[in-house]
């Protein structure tokens, strides 16, 4: 382990000095204040880390990440992590960022059984069953699967319009968009799911809208 942690101290150390490279006072400004203007959604899967995606700096982003990028109205973790984006941090844009071969979706998706983790899964369950005609209407395993993820993600964004912390943030005038991303870990590419929500009038209609598209083409 100590070989492990000697490696990732010493990669610290050449990261660090290649951005005071670039800017001398880069840490310095930075650590007396953060305003990111994003605030970032998204699984907790190695391949999909948020800065590196958005080619953003430290300061850029603010982010939660949990399995198969879940917001639950009960995640006190989650909502707290919200709650400081939108009333101190200001964010502009909140992202929901799932990705293609998503394994929590995957396993949640054939009821596959890991332990614990099941029970976070069971909300991508219920999104799997809220749809199940049109996923089960689908020949290809992948197509399915690949709809479940996006799926997930517009009915996450969904959930966050539905929170106490938008509902108060619109209500004051603040301005403050959701969007619905998916990003694909064969190409490294992020593709809106075209779901932006800067209010909570007629969701309904966007949301029904979204999973409309998704499912055009393959239908
Ligand atoms: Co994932």
């Amino acid at each position: 382990m100590s070989n492990h942690l000697d490696f990732l101290l010493k990669q610290n150390r050449l990261w660090s000095q290649s951005i005071k490279d670039r800017d001398n006072e880069f840490f310095r400004n930075l650590a007396t204040q953060q305003t990111p203007k994003y605030f970032w959604i998204g699984c907790a899967d190695s391949r999909v880390p948020a800065n590196e995606i958005l080619g953003l700096l430290p300061g850029e982003v603010f982010v939660h990440r949990n399995v198969a990028n879940v917001v639950v109205h009960t995640d006190l973790n989650c909502l707290s992590v919200l709650q400081y984006a939108v009333d101190v941090l200001c964010v502009q844009h909140i992202l929901v960022v799932g990705h293609y071969g998503c394994g929590g979706v995957k396993a949640a998706f054939h009821n596959i059984r890991l332990g614990l983790i099941d029970n976070w899964l069971r909300h991508v369950q219920d999104v799997r069953d809220k749809h199940r005609n049109r996923l089960m209407a689908l020949a290809d395993p992948n197509q399915q699967l690949d709809r479940l993820c996006e799926l997930n993600v517009l009915e996450q964004v969904l959930n966050l319009s539905e929170t106490t912390i938008m509902h108060d943030a619109w209500a004051r005038g603040q301005n403050v968009t959701l969007h619905g991303l998916i990003y694909g870990l064969e190409d490294g590419i992020l593709h809106d799911l075209k779901m932006p929500v800067s209010t909570d009038n007629e969701l309904l209609s966007y949301y029904d809208a979204a999973v409309n598209r998704l499912f055009a083409l393959a239908e």
